[in-house]
């Protein structure tokens, strides 16, 4: 069980394990999306990962979709997470930030006064939001103009130049779980007809569009990108999924991006097997894995990095567990999105040394 704990470059960073800490929403951050100072705890105690991917963040106020996220567009925001990045740094670890815009996954209630969530295109996602009043259906989302295409890229863009100011090592785009990237990628909730839809190549030039903005700002070493190919979470489908993800991921090698994030979850295609010799850069595989699965795809050379969601949640000193092979603190789902220290700072670390 050593091969965890073997040194990785991802772009220009050098992690000292194979362990990264996965994006997870925590919603603890104000109603104006400032990380309170029990974020700055939550990331500190888990610095021990090689690197630690943030919960989603939305780099506009347009793409918040759930209640007391955080987002990177104002300086209050910027200088909020500077006390999370200096803690993390202190402590020796690293951390990029995931920029997350949710479309259509969102309410009015949760968006700017009188707006509507915005999408590719009018179709209306199944199931309900989560807002400041409790579970909410979706609605039919505003189909976004071309300037308003624009518009949003261009806040990707703003929103590194913040994460980077903000002293982050790096960012994501998340591109997965349904929300407005892979809205424009997936057949299903984009039926444009212009230049953003109808061909594979059409449905990923968003997606290219952002990352062009990102790299722009942070430089292509310090971008990453995460995808969950056939998740279906948040309703969304695509005719043809291994065309769109192999077509997109070949568009991606111009890029050099530091790393390509995959979460497979539930799929029977094995789209590691697909996607990986299409990509050069470093290839981080996540989604349901345990320390066994872990070693193996590692071992293998199957993966440069494993990302773990929920275990991290639980275990703030999670490289120190495995390595030790110690028993692991149990997530509780009750306490995953809800205010306040419990379920969030409170996980106890291995002995009475627990991080601040
Ligand atoms: C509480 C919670 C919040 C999550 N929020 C996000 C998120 O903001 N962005 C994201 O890309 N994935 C999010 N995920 C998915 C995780 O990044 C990861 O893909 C998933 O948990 C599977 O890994 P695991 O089985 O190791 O937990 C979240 C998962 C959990 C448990």
């Amino acid at each position: 069980m050593t091969q965890l704990f073997t040194p990785v470059h991802i772009g220009r960073l050098a992690l000292p394990n194979r362990l990264v800490m996965a994006p997870m929403t925590r919603s603890r951050s104000d109603d104006a999306g400032v990380p309170s100072d029990l974020v700055v705890a939550y990331y500190a105690q888990r610095a021990s990962a090689g690197l630690i991917i943030t919960e989603g963040v939305y780099p506009n106020a347009m793409g918040k979709g759930y209640v007391r996220t955080p987002g990177i567009e104002n300086d209050a925001q910027v200088a909020a997470w500077k006390k999370v990045t200096e803690a993390v740094h202190a402590r020796g670890g690293r951390i990029f930030m995931q920029l997350m815009h949710c479309g259509r996954i969102s309410h009015p209630s949760l968006l700017p006064e009188g707006a509507q969530p915005l999408a590719p295109s009018a179709v209306k996602p199944a199931g309900q939001a989560w807002t400041g009043a409790g579970m909410q259906e979706f609605m039919i989302p505003q189909a976004l103009d071309v300037a308003g295409i624009a518009r949003i890229v261009y806040d990707y863009g703003l929103a590194t130049r913040r994460a980077m100011a903000a002293g982050f090592d790096g960012v994501e785009l998340h591109a997965a779980s349904g929300y407005l990237p892979e809205q424009f990628l997936s057949s299903g909730s984009n039926n444009r007809t212009d230049e953003y839809g109808g061909s594979v190549a059409k449905r990923t030039r968003f997606v290219l569009e952002v990352l062009a903005a990102m790299v722009a700002e942070a430089g292509s070493d310090r971008v990453g990108i995460k995808i969950s190919p056939e998740m279906g979470f948040n309703d969304i489908v695509d005719a043809a999924p291994q065309e769109t993800y192999t077509t997109l991921v070949e568009q991606l090698r111009e890029f050099k991006l530091a790393y390509l994030h995959v979460a497979l979850f539930g799929t029977s295609t094995d789209y590691h097997a697909l996607l990986r010799p299409r990509f050069d850069g470093a290839y981080l595989i996540g989604g349901g894995l345990d320390q066994t699965q872990a070693e193996t795809l590692i071992a293998e050379g199957k993966a440069d990095a494993t990302v773990f969601g929920s275990a991290f949640l639980a275990n703030p000193d999670l490289p120190e567990r495995l390595r030790q092979g110690a028993a692991l603190n149990t997530p509780d789902k009750n306490t995953f999105y809800s205010p306040g220290a419990n379920g969030y700072t409170d996980y106890p670390a291995l002995g009475a040394n627990q991080a601040q």
